[in-house]
């Protein structure tokens, strides 16, 4: 008996489709466990500067290993590139260090609320710094997203208002690395892998200095003794889980930007903190009034607004 099987081809539109919802699935888990890590840790043990400056070297450390064993291909940089990525690093650490100091003083769903703001950042900077005129929609789309967090912020059962600056600094340091780092990485060419690499090394020298001088190993030493003393030897996995999933989350990101426009990825971005919000407050059973959370939802609702402007 013969049998006629119709094999369909997938086309390259559809495995291209494939991979970034791949890509945007494995990005926002990766997240979501990195920031329940992140707060278990910063809640034994409140010291953000030594927890970024460790998630930075964990990223290094990973890929100096996956450069010597040939895991990954070496890039061929040279000063040039470091030159122009050292103002993608500064605005880097300052955004990395801002957002887990906020996430040390305040509920991890209300920093990511105030971090949906980011596109309003965006525009402001673009408009102000840059001279850049955009369409009337997208000025419209501004009001839902900073009326969206600035409700969620004023009816915020436990503000505080480091934690507030800290998600706001975050924001402005991030649209400032993303206007650098588009600036100057025209023409260079090394994957997302490896420019996100290059980053965390060059972060990692910048932070250590800073850190050792706002906390310091005498208040490490004290903390880290309390801690494991308080959870056991466990501690020091969710220390390495925080550290490792902060550089494999940035990692799977800076990867889909190699396969995506920026646009898509700030969507993609926004929909990555829906998840956290919603995974963060069960998890930690964060006290949430009913007028929060419409906060944030408008603030979310401004940003997809937002995206459909820019379009
Ligand atoms: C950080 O520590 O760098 C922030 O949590 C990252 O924020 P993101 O959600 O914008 O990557």
């Amino acid at each position: 008996r013969s049998l006629d099987i119709n094999i369909e081809v997938p086309n390259e539109k559809s495995t291209q489709k494939f991979r970034i919802g791949l890509y945007f699935a494995t990005w926002w888990s990766l997240n979501v466990v990195f920031n329940i890590y992140n707060k278990k840790v910063l809640n034994a043990f409140p010291y953000p500067w030594l927890t970024s400056t460790l998630s930075l070297a964990a990223g290094s450390l990973i890929m100096l290993i996956s450069w010597a064993t040939r895991v990954a291909e070496v890039p061929k940089v040279n000063f040039d590139f470091f030159k122009a990525l050292f103002p993608v690093a500064v605005a880097h650490t300052i955004g990395h260090v801002a957002a887990t100091v906020s996430m040390s003083k305040v509920a991890v769903s209300f920093t990511h609320i105030i971090k949906s703001g980011e596109p309003a950042f965006s525009v402001l900077v673009s408009r102000f710094f840059l001279g850049e005129a955009f369409p009337m929609p997208v000025y419209l789309s501004l009001l839902p997203i900073i009326g969206g967090c600035a409700l969620s912020a004023m009816t915020e059962l436990n503000f505080n208002m480091i934690g507030f600056m800290g998600a706001m600094i975050s924001n402005l340091a991030f649209v400032f690395r993303n206007i650098f780092s588009k600036k100057g990485m025209k023409g260079m060419s090394v994957s997302g892998m490896n420019y996100y690499a290059c980053l965390s090394i060059l972060s990692l020298l910048i932070l250590t200095p800073f850190a050792i001088a706002v906390e310091g190993p005498k208040l490490w030493a004290a903390g880290w003794q309390t801690a494991v003393s308080q959870i056991g030897p466990n501690f020091v996995w969710w220390v390495v889980a925080q550290s490792v999933f902060y550089h494999l989350y940035n990692q799977v990101s800076y990867m889909s930007l190699d396969q995506i426009s920026p646009l898509t990825f700030s969507i993609g971005n926004t929909m990555k903190r829906i998840s956290v919000i919603v995974t963060s407050i069960l998890i930690f059973h964060t006290p949430l009034k009913p007028v929060n959370a419409l906060g944030a939802a408008i603030a979310i609702l401004g940003t997809f607004l937002y995206s459909q402007a820019k379009q």
